[in-house]
């Protein structure tokens, strides 16, 4: 037994670090809002009615395995057949009835969930925001704050948010673990999900549903912060870029798809830069935020997020090339709108 511990226990160990940890960052037993912690719930019960099936029937199952074995491990020639019947209805009606009190017990907490998450709360009005899925980025606008941003939204604590769910080209599929979801964004099809964050936070969030090549890499973070922290992003995200952008600007042919509100970019294909310097991740939360990373992001975004629109329909397509210093100076740039 030692031994075989000993063998396996590089491998339990590491089970134990990655796949078995409870406190990933999107991880859904670490729910930290309500509709995240009804599904949890659901879960849990969905979990034990499981585990209480799983240990009847395998018990039954070992019980007849010693209960029944042939004497001295052998089939004699002569063994005789047990008693032939067609069975005790009796114990099959009681099956039929405990299946169908199983099935009642799992199907409350679903129903309710469903319908709890499916109904916005009553009291404080929702944030409004409208999520648009892009290969490979989402698009974050709250229509009654007048603020777009991308792959990054942040929301009050302690007030539910409807996220109103939209794709532009393939099926994405909107979740943020922590919080709750999921929610499939389907082409010409408006759907919805409410969710809250009950602590502050950086709650990362991640595309389910397969949508090409880099979907993998087509991720979010949704930042809960407090309401005067929230007023203030908002008021910070509204106001247009004062400062005159560098020529290079125009020469990358960054305007064609950016958005740079106060300049003349206003693209709309790719993910609004105006205050790109203020999220904390790029590339949809791929990478930390630093003016290197946007450095090395315009030098070489295909190598980061394969088939992305930026390489393979503005590089390759429109056959752009940034000189080094001229990826320097947008670097800086960008970094700067804060
Ligand atoms: Cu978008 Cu997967």
């Amino acid at each position: 037994m030692n031994r075989w511990i000993s063998k396996w226990q590089p491998m339990l160990a590491a089970l134990a670090l990655t796949g078995c940890g409870l406190k990933g960052v999107q991880s859904t037993v670490d729910a930290d809002g309500p509709v995240a912690e009804i599904q949890y719930q659901t879960f849990l019960v969905t979990l034990f009615v499981s585990l209480a099936i799983f240990a009847v029937v395998g018990g039954l199952f070992l019980y007849c395995l010693v209960k029944f074995r042939a004497p001295g491990g052998e089939v004699p020639p002569d063994y005789p057949l047990p008693d032939q019947g067609h069975g005790n209805p009796l114990l099959e009606i009681g099956v039929i009835f405990v299946s169908i009190l199983l099935v009642g017990i799992v199907a409350v907490p679903t129903v309710y969930g469903v319908l709890y998450g499916g109904t916005l709360p009553p009291g404080e009005k929702p944030v409004v925001i409208k999520v648009t899925g892009y290969q490979w980025w989402w698009k974050f606008e709250y229509p009654e704050l007048g603020v777009v941003t991308a792959n990054e939204c942040t929301i009050p604590v302690g007030r539910p948010v409807q996220f109103k769910v939209q794709t532009d080209d393939v099926l994405h599929s909107f979740w943020i673990p922590r919080l709750g979801g999921k929610m499939d964004l389907t082409p010409g099809q408006d759907d919805w999900l409410w969710l809250q964050a009950d602590k502050p936070g950086n709650y990362w969030g991640q595309c389910t549903e397969f949508c090409g090549e880099s979907h993998a890499f087509m991720r979010m973070r949704v930042i809960a912060t407090d309401s005067a922290s929230f007023d203030q992003w908002i008021l910070d995200q509204r106001k247009d870029v004062t400062e005159k952008p560098p020529a290079i600007l125009s020469k990358g042919q960054c305007a064609a798809c950016h958005a740079i509100r106060g300049t003349y970019a206003q693209g709309v294909i790719g993910p609004d830069l105006t205050h790109i310097g203020s999220r904390t991740t790029l590339a949809a939360g791929i990478h930390e935020n630093s003016e290197e990373n946007i450095r090395q992001w315009l030098d070489h975004p295909n190598e980061w997020k394969p088939g992305n629109h930026m390489y393979r329909d503005g590089y390759q397509l429109l056959n752009i090339k940034l000189e080094d210093a001229e990826e320097r100076e947008l670097a800086k740039y960008l970094t700067s709108l804060k």
